[in-house]
């Protein structure tokens, strides 16, 4: 069993875990590696053992620290997601931070194994069911210490309200409508999550990074590729894109203390979508806790 290191150099960070997800690369990465350079045990979720091996290896080497793990899963499905929850959760006894940034853009509508819509699954559904499994480790942390939960969401939440009659996009399918309506859901969990736990301790929060230079643009077919090739000399580095997302998960300003569900960018709480509704969180709360009830109860029956 591993525990958040208790021998660990004098750093503000020291004897907290952090979960990140998507840690291989891009602002997930450069997160990682600052909240492990100032002490933090880190677990990084990476859907390769490649990329993650490698993501390890290159945050050891440049932090010194090695209390850092591994988790390997693919958020395009929920099976692989319980496992790394049961993984986490025993690896463990508490969780400060979990991070939910792991997620990307598809070219063409796919329907993964497990039903859903490829976006839909990964960029929501699979946070969303980690975030539930993590939450007794967040609320024993929080209960005398603190806990976060963060979401990586976008500006590209603005792009398009749910349509809670076709969440899998079967209708009106594109990249953009898909990604958007994932981060917009991502929006909604960190409000809904402040609703159902911020008096238990746990604070949630979102936020956009901002255009930045990651491989994003690359991996979401050629019309994202073609727009981050127009948009790349003004994007921001990844340093600068990671900012806000690092303040959030670990900062003990006052504003990022008192994130309340909110959604920031350049550490600041800012404007969201109109549609961006309470009750468009509860509402994608309860639909999406439906969804995924057959893996928690395959989950139990396995074990
Ligand atoms: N870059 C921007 O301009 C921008 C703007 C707004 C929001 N964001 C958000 O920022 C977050 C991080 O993206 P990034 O820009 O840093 O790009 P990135 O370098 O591509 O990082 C995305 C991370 O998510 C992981 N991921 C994607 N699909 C996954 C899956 N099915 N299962 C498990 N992991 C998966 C990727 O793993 P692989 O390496 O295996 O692909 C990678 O580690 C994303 O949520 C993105 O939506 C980015």
């Amino acid at each position: 069993m591993v525990r958040a290191e208790t021998n660990s150099p004098p750093a503000d960070l020291a004897n907290k875990v952090y979960v990140v997800t998507g840690a291989n690369s891009g602002i997930g990465f450069a997160a990682a590696e600052n909240f492990a350079s100032r002490g933090a045990a880190l677990a990084i979720v990476c859907r390769s053992a490649e990329r993650g091996t490698a993501a390890l290896n290159a945050i050891r080497g440049k932090t010194n620290n090695t209390n850092i793990n591994l988790f390997v899963a693919d958020f395009t499905s929920l099976g692989s997601v319980v496992r790394v929850a049961q993984e986490i959760n025993h690896s463990y006894d508490e969780i400060h931070v979990l991070c939910n940034n792991a997620g990307g853009a598809n070219a063409g509508r796919t329907v993964t194994k497990d039903g859903f819509e490829k976006t839909f699954e990964a960029n929501h559904l699979a946070g969303f069911l980690l975030t539930n499994l993590l939450m007794p480790k967040l609320l024993l942390a929080a209960a005398h210490d603190s806990a976060r939960v963060v979401f990586t969401s976008s500006l590209g939440h603005k792009n398009s309200p749910l349509d809670f009659d076709d969440l899998n996009l079967e209708k009106d399918y594109s990249t953009l409508r898909a990604y958007g309506r994932s981060k917009l859901m991502n929006l909604l969990n960190a409000r809904e999550i402040h609703k159902r736990y911020g008096d238990q301790g746990v604070i949630a929060s979102s936020f956009h990074p901002g255009a930045v230079r990651t491989s994003i643009w690359k991996k979401g077919g050629i019309l994202a590729a073609m727009l981050g090739i127009v948009m790349w000399p003004f994007m921001w580095s990844i340093k600068r894109g990671s900012d806000t997302f690092i303040w959030l998960a670990s900062s003990n300003d006052e504003a990022a203390l008192n994130a309340n569900g909110n959604y920031f960018f350049d550490r600041r709480q800012v404007s969201i979508a109109p549609f961006a509704t309470d009750e468009a969180a509860e509402r994608l709360w309860r639909v999406s806790e439906e969804l995924v009830q057959p893996f928690l109860e395959s989950q139990s029956t396995a074990s």
